[in-house]
């Protein structure tokens, strides 16, 4: 097994680790060395990514690419970055060899190829906002007023985490999509290992009309969600979780919603990234 490592500039470093995960979703080794911050992914060969893609995802913050020929403890090594995430007391988002949790919500994702351990700082803005969203709601998914807190969608759900954790909080029906087949496989897979309905289809936000729900969960990145704020407002949306932002970029982000009703309900960052609660009234 080969481990391929990049070293980039600690300034810039939060950024390329944005473009490296979308070369190697199933997360990065992460090495502080200083000056410098080294990224390494194992596999067999042809299963890395290729040097010309890692060395675009590192632009102008690449230090060097390294790689190296691993012993045998190399499984063991990839797990100890799969570590768990526990939010709040509230929620653990944990890999399936990590022992249970003791918060409420014990969430297992085994991410496989796909985008989403939980531990991404786009992905947990989005769980704490999701967790204040259903603030005090019974796990029956009441609110204390009885009412439902109804249909949900994950938009572009990777590994499904997100989708799990809302229903799990109580949202009901949830539907995960994503344009990613290797996503697809890996939410179905996830939500039938926390025993949880998930409604997973393979969707293009780009080009195809999207479920109607009153609340939509989106960690995608500003690109995209901008040309999508058209379409992910088409619906009854009445709230949109919006992530994979960052930080100078959020308020493009708020514009383009703003354009469709929406305003800007709340604001959170971590780190380099912004996520938003856009909320609309009828
Ligand atoms: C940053 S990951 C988020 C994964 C997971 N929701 C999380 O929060 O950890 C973004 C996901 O959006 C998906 N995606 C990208 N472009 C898309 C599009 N045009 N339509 C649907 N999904 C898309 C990717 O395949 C990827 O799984």
């Amino acid at each position: 097994v080969l481990r391929l490592a990049v070293r980039v500039r600690r300034e810039e470093a939060e950024l390329v680790l944005a473009e490296l995960l979308e070369l190697a979703p199933g997360g990065v080794e992460e090495v502080d060395l200083g000056d410098a911050i080294e990224y390494a992914v194992y596999g067999a060969p042809g299963e890395l990514p290729a040097l010309p893609d890692l060395r675009a995802a590192a632009g102008a913050a690449l230090v060097d690419v390294s790689t190296s020929v691993v012993a045998d403890d190399w499984a063991e090594r990839w797990r100890e970055f799969h570590r768990p995430l526990v939010l709040e007391g509230a929620i653990t988002v944990r890999p399936p060899w990590e022992p249970a949790g003791t918060t409420p919500i014990d969430v297992i994702i085994d991410p496989g190829q796909a985008f989403g351990t939980g531990a991404h700082a786009s992905t947990r803005l989005c769980l704490e906002l999701m967790l204040d969203l259903a603030g005090g709601r019974a796990a029956g998914g009441r609110d204390a007023g009885g009412h439902a807190a109804g249909a949900l969608l994950d938009l572009g759900c990777g590994s499904g985490v997100l989708g799990i954790v809302a229903a799990r909080l109580g949202w009901s029906p949830v539907l995960a999509v994503d344009c990613d087949a290797a996503s697809v496989d890996a939410a179905r897979a996830n939500a039938r290992a926390n025993a949880v309905a998930l409604d997973v289809r393979r969707l293009d936000l780009r080009t195809d009309q999207l479920p109607e729900v009153p609340t939509v969960v989106a960690n995608l990145l500003s690109p995209l969600l901008i040309a999508g704020a058209s379409r992910i407002a088409a619906g009854p949306v009445r709230v949109v979780i919006a992530s994979g932002i960052l930080v100078p970029e959020a308020d493009e982000v708020a514009r383009a919603f703003a354009a469709h009703g929406f305003t800007v309900a709340d604001r959170r960052a971590r780190g380099e990234w912004a996520a938003l609660v856009l909320a609309r009234h009828p």
